[in-house]
């Protein structure tokens, strides 16, 4: 059974305990990273994948969120270290955080969530005191009640005990601007069960004493945000603060409607994905997915997409090969297997990875395959030129 966050019938914010209002609605959802046997698809997981807003809090947020063992637990395939590109950016992260803030003697680093070390362990190297909390039992030696953080308020108050007087909190996530400009819905599954904003993040500090700092987008993930934030009047707040909030207002991140027009867009999305890929089949072409990802659960399951419409999925991660995509079962295959099977196209699950990924991939543009991505729209890419072509279908 999932979590509900309700009382008495209705959807509370769990920021606010104001009322939660649903904008959006995926239907039923397996776990995003239930990679499965088929021994196991009689018993598989499910439940209803929607997202509340609370005007108040400015925070979009899972309706009903799934218990952590469900999410997290000793097989749990997820693992940083699959991105060149990601443990290049975690490195670079290391390295401000000693220049910038490490100035104090003894200086002491805890990371949550810090799933395979890809982070922590430039500051082992540099010999800084460290702690990484990981809830997920293999990929972490410490398994604790912190990691992918449910309750937000205890997790701000045990930062507050766990802070020094000048001490900073940073931590980083896909970010709901960009979530919603390029109507990138798939970030939306069980693991991310809040969507954050610096105006949401503002309002959910303040009640702990605790101030953002500075504000600093990266394009990982397909768009994130780093947020840097200490004890209120620590540290003078840096003009991007200010001005990213000033963009948000213009944005209408704050304003309930602007989840109207998202919506839209995101059933546009599904129509137009559905569409291309039921064209390709109707011409006889073979498509494969590429990277098994978290995010491919949200679409796949969402827009109803199974094995005959996608043959296999290709990913790097050995514990997810052999196995079958969560809810509609596509199987899961080698990378070799991607190189050897020759589909017409690739469904790029990890858009967010797509320059890494087709400078990687050139032969299979050479040979005469090509990419779709339906991030921030569905098309067909131009990976030979560089740039995109705009899918006329
Ligand atoms: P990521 O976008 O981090 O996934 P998620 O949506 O789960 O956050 O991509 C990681 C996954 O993509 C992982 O299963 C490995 C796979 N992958 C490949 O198979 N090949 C690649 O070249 C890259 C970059 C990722
Ligand atoms: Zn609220």
């Amino acid at each position: 059974m999932a979590v509900p966050a309700r009382r008495g019938g209705m959807s509370r914010c769990l920021i606010c305990d104001g009322a939660l209002e649903r904008i959006l609605s995926f239907g039923r959802m397996p776990i995003a990273n239930g990679f499965l046997g088929t021994e196991e698809f009689a018993r598989e997981y499910f439940f209803e994948l929607g997202v509340g807003f609370c005007e108040r809090c400015a925070m979009p947020q899972l309706v009903d969120r799934v218990p952590r063992e469900k999410m997290f637990h000793a097989h749990y395939p997820f693992f940083t270290s699959s991105s060149a590109r990601m443990a290049a950016h975690f490195e670079d992260f290391a390295k401000g955080v000693m220049q910038n803030h490490l100035g104090e003697r003894d200086p002491f680093v805890v990371e949550i969530g810090s799933n395979d070390g890809t982070l922590l362990r430039h500051f082992a190297v540099a010999s800084v005191r460290h702690l990484g909390v990981e809830p997920s039992a293999n990929v972490a030696a410490a398994a604790e009640e912190i990691g992918h953080v449910h309750d937000l308020h205890s997790l701000a108050k045990g930062v507050g005990h766990l802070l020094k007087p000048r001490g900073v909190l940073i931590f980083e996530d896909p970010y709901l601007g960009d979530i919603l400009a390029k109507t990138a819905y798939d970030q939306i599954y069980d693991e991310h069960a809040y969507y954050f904003c610096v105006t949401g993040v503002s309002r959910w500090l303040a009640p702990h004493g605790l101030e953002i700092v500075d504000v600093e987008p990266h394009d990982v993930h397909g768009g994130s945000m780093r947020y840097t934030a200490a004890r209120r009047g620590a540290w003078p707040v840096r003009p991007a603060v200010p001005e990213q909030l000033q963009m948000e207002r213009q944005a209408g991140l704050h304003r309930r409607e602007t989840y109207d027009g998202f919506r839209g867009r995101v059933e546009k999305s599904r129509e137009d994905l559905i569409e291309l890929l039921q064209r390709l089949r109707g011409e006889g072409k073979r498509v494969a997915g590429y990277a098994a990802t978290s995010k491919s659960t949200t679409v796949l399951n969402y827009c109803g997409i199974g094995p005959d419409l996608v043959e296999f999925i290709s990913d790097t991660t050995p514990v997810k090969q052999g196995k079958f995509s969560p809810g509609v079962h596509i199987p899961v295959r080698s990378h070799a297997q991607f190189r050897s099977h020759h589909p017409d196209f690739a469904l790029l699950f990890a858009w967010n990875h797509a320059a890494e990924i087709l400078e990687k991939e050139r032969e299979f543009a050479r040979g005469g395959g090509n990419w779709i991505s339906y991030v921030p729209r569905v098309e067909i890419l131009d990976p030979l030129r560089g740039r995109e072509t705009r899918e006329s279908a």
